[in-house]
C-alpha cells in the first residue's frame, strides 16, 4: 500500500476532475431524463444486466407528458395524435378500456405505471439536474450533477456510458421581426399557452401550422373574441379518423401493401381530397409540398373552425408595429395576444457540441438520430420526431444500444461491423418523402422505414451465443 499523500487507504489514487473528487461508478451506465425514453433506456439497460443510475431535474417522471413540470409543453386539451397501438412501447401496452387518444394525464398515468411495474424509481435521482457531460479517456464520462436550481454543491461521478433523454420539444424557437421588441400587446411562445383562460375574450394571432399551432387555434376559436392563424405556407390536414379507423392505424395498414411511395402518395391526395376537400376553398395556401413530405398535421377540427368563421387564415407576419401586426399581403392586424407557435430546437447545454457531431445550425448528425460516429459509449434517445409515436422507437433505440455495450465486451469484431454502420449511417435520413427544407424536420422520420434500419443495427448486434 502506498502511504504517499493523494493515495486512499487501498493504494489506489482517488479520481479527480478539475481539482474536484470524482466517483466510480465502475460499469454503471447514466441515463439523464426521466421522460419516456429515459424510462426506456434505464429498463432497457437493467434488462442487460448494467446498473444504471438516472438523472431527473424534475420531481416526477414522465417528462413532456407531466405537466406539472416548469418545462412541460402539454396543455389542458392535449391528447395524443398517435393512436394507442402506434404510442405504446412494445412490452407495455396501454390499457384496453382507454380511447384510441389518451389525454396527457392518461399517457402520465401510463409513464408512471411503465416506471412501477419495471420498478424504475429506485434507480431515478430525481430533482438532479446534469449540468456538464465530459470524457474521461478509456470512452468513460464524467457526469456533474447539482440540484435542480442550481443550489447544493456540484458533484461529479465516473461512468461507463451515458444515454441522453433530455428531450427536444422544451426549449422555444422563437423568430425574431422588426418592431418586436416595441410592440405593446403580449407575445408568448406556444409551451406557455396552458388552457383556454389565456384567449378568453382577446383579440388572439396564433403563429404556426404545427400540431401546437392548430391545437391553440382551435381552442381559441371558441374562446377568444377572435382569431388569426398565420402560416409560411400551406400544409395537408389529416383526420384523427378515416373511415372511423385512427388515420395512423389506416396508413400503417396501407404500408403493408408495400405501394411505390408515389402511388402512396397519390392515393393519400385522393383520400384527402375527398374527406376533407379543396383547401382553397376555405382560404387556406395550397399546400407547397406532397403527401408525407411534412411532419404530419392531424387535426379534425381546424377546417370545423375556419368553415364558422373561428378561425381566419392568414400569411406570414411581416413585421410589428407598436399597436398591430403587419402580414406579408400589406394587412394589419391588431391583436391582444400573439401566440408563436413556431417549435422547438434541441439544446444540450451540458455536452461539448462535437460530441454529438452538431453541424453550424447546431443539429447533431447520428446514425438513426440516436449514435454518435466517434463516440462509441455516448447515445442519443427520443431525438426522432416519426409520423407515429415515439415511444416504440425510443424502446428499440435503448435495447440498440444496451446490445452494442455488451456485444464490444463479449464480441469485438462483431461489434466493429456496427461501428462501421454508424460511421457510413450518421447523414441518413430514414423518410421515405424527401421533407421540406424546415429544421422542424431535422429529426422527421417515416416510423416504418427508421424501425427497418434499426433492424438491421439490432441484429448486427444479436447476443454471441454462450
Ligand atoms: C404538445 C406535444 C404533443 C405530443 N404528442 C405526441 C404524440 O401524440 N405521440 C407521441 O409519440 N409523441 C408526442 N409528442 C412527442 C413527445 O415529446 C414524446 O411523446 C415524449 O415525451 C418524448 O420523451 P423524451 O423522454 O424523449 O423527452 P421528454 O418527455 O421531454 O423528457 C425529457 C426529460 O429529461 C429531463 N431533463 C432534461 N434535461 C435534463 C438535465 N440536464 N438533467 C436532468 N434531467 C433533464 C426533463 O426534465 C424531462 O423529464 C408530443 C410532444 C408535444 C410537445
Ligand atoms: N399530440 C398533440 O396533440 C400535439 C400537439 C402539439 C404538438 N405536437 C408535437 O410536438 C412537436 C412540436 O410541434 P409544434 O407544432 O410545436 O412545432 P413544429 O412542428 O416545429 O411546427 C412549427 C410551426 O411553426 C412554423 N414556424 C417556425 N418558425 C417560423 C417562423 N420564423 N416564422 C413563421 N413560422 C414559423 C413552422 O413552419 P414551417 O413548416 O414552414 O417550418 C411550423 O408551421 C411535433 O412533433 C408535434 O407533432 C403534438
Amino acid at each position: 500500500m502506498s502511504t504517499d499523500p493523494g493515495y486512499d487507504a487501498n493504494g489506489t489514487l482517488p479520481l479527480t476532475r478539475d481539482g474536484r473528487a470524482v466517483s466510480d461508478r465502475g460499469g454503471t451506465v447514466c441515463v439523464i431524463g426521466a421522460g419516456a425514453s429515459g424510462l426506456a433506456a434505464v429498463k432497457n439497460l437493467l434488462e442487460h444486466g448494467f446498473g444504471v443510475d438516472c438523472y431527473e431535474r424534475e420531481t416526477g417522471v414522465g417528462g413532456a407528458w407531466n405537466w406539472r413540470h416548469d418545462r412541460s409543453p402539454v396543455s389542458a386539451g392535449t391528447h395524443l395524435i398517435s393512436s394507442k397501438p402506434m404510442s405504446q412501447y412494445p412490452d407495455f401496452p396501454m390499457p384496453d378500456a382507454w380511447p384510441d387518444y389518451p389525454a396527457h394525464g392518461l399517457v402520465l398515468s401510463y409513464l408512471e405505471r411503465y416506471a412501477e411495474h419495471f420498478e424504475l424509481k429506485p434507480h431515478v435521482w430525481f430533482g438532479t439536474e446534469v449540468v456538464r457531460v465530459e470524457p474521461a479517456g478509456g470512452d468513460r464520462w464524467d457526469v456533474t450533477t447539482r440540484s435542480t436550481g442550481g443550489c447544493g454543491s456540484q458533484r461529479t461521478s465516473r461512468y461507463a456510458a451515458v444515454v441522453v433523454a433530455n428531450g427536444h420539444n422544451w426549449a422555444p424557437r422563437m423568430p425574431a421581426y422588426e418592431g418586436q421588441e416595441s410592440y405593446r400587446g403580449e407575445i408568448i411562445h406556444g409551451s406557455a399557452y396552458k388552457e383556454p383562460n389565456q384567449v378568453r375574450g382577446r383579440k388572439v394571432l396564433v403563429v404556426g401550422g404545427g400540431n401546437t399551432g392548430c391545437d391553440i387555434a382551435v381552442e381559441a376559436a371558441t374562446h377568444a373574441a377572435r382569431c388569426w392563424h398565420s402560416t409560411r405556407r400551406g400544409y395537408w390536414y389529416a383526420p384523427k379518423y378515416l373511415m372511423g379507423r385512427p388515420t395512423d392505424q389506416v396508413n400503417a395498414g396501407v404500408l403493408r401493401w408495400r405501394l411505390p411511395l408515389w402511388l402512396r402518395q397519390r392515393l393519400m391526395h385522393r383520400v384527402l381530397r375527398l374527406v376533407v376537400g379543396d383547401l382553397t376553398r376555405f382560404g387556406l395556401p395550397r399546400p407547397d409540398h406532397g403527401v408525407f413530405q411534412s411532419h404530419p398535421i392531424v387535426n379534425g377540427q381546424l377546417l370545423h373552425h375556419v368553415g364558422h368563421g373561428g378561425i381566419r387564415p392568414v400569411p406570414e407576419v411581416a413585421r410589428f408595429t407598436r399597436h398591430s401586426v403587419i402580414l406579408t399581403d400589406g394587412r394589419e392586424l391588431d391583436p391582444d395576444l400573439v401566440v408563436m407557435a413556431t417549435g422547438y430546437e434541441p439544446r444540450f447545454e451540458f455536452l461539448d457540441p462535437g460530441l454529438l457531431d452538431r453541424d453550424a445550425d447546431g443539429r447533431p448528425r447520428l446514425y438513426l438520430h440516436t449514435f454518435p460516429a466517434a463516440q462509441p459509449t455516448l447515445a442519443v434517445a427520443g431525438l426522432v420526431q416519426p409520423d407515429s409515436g415515439v415511444l416504440p422507437l425510443a424502446h428499440w433505440q435503448s435495447v440498440a444500444f444496451a446490445r452494442w455495450l455488451r456485444l464490444r465486451e463479449a464480441a469485438p469484431q462483431r461489434a466493429a461491423r456496427f461501428r462501421e454502420r454508424v460511421s457510413g449511417g450518421a447523414r441518413g435520413r430514414w423518410k421515405d418523402a424527401t421533407p421540406t427544407d424546415s429544421p422542424r424536420h431535422w429529426f422527421e422520420v417515416s416510423h416504418d422505414v427508421y424501425l427497418r434500419e434499426l433492424q438491421r443495427a439490432l441484429d448486427d448486434l444479436k447476443a454471441v451465443p454462450a
